[in-house]
């Protein structure tokens, strides 16, 4: 099983980004964590980051046959990132929406995801931990076909 985990604009700056929002976890820390979760499941991941929108369509579109699911924080394009939106669209695989602050506590402009509609559900303020959550939900959806 293999899982890809993506990250958009600005989020290679965690850890030094406005921590009291986003936390002192580095991505590389935040990734690291993930990977050792994901030898307890036995599941690979593949990790991308990118500021720029086309880019991870790109990725999306060359990588999304090859895996079985998704979790992503698109970070600001999270709120106008119709290219990404669309690209996620045309994919089967289940979509986890992960942001690191809750973005309905925030200004206005966050509180609106284009990606939130394509997604299977989304988890919102949880801080770093957010994408270990999503990943668990991930592998035991994939593995049992639901949750409960
Ligand atoms: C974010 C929230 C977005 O509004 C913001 O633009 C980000 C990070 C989060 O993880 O809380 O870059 O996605």
């Amino acid at each position: 099983m293999k899982i890809l985990i993506i990250n958009g604009p600005n989020l290679n700056k965690l850890g030094k980004r406005s921590p009291t929002i986003y936390g002192i976890k580095s991505l590389n820390e935040i990734e690291s964590d993930l990977n050792k979760l994901s030898n307890k499941f036995g599941i690979q991941l593949d990790f991308y980051q990118s500021n720029t929108e086309g880019s991870i369509v790109d990725f999306i579109q060359s990588n999304s046959s090859k895996a079985q699911g998704i979790i992503i924080n698109p970070g600001a394009l999270t709120h106008y990132g119709l290219s990404l939106a669309d690209a996620l669209m045309d994919i089967q695989i289940p979509i986890i929406e992960v942001h690191l602050s809750n973005i309905y506590k925030r200004e206005e402009w966050r509180k609106k995801s284009v990606v939130a509609p394509i997604s299977i559900g989304q988890i919102s303020g949880l801080g770093p931990i957010g994408y270990s959550f999503a990943l668990q939900f991930l592998y035991e959806y994939l593995e049992r076909g639901d949750t409960s």
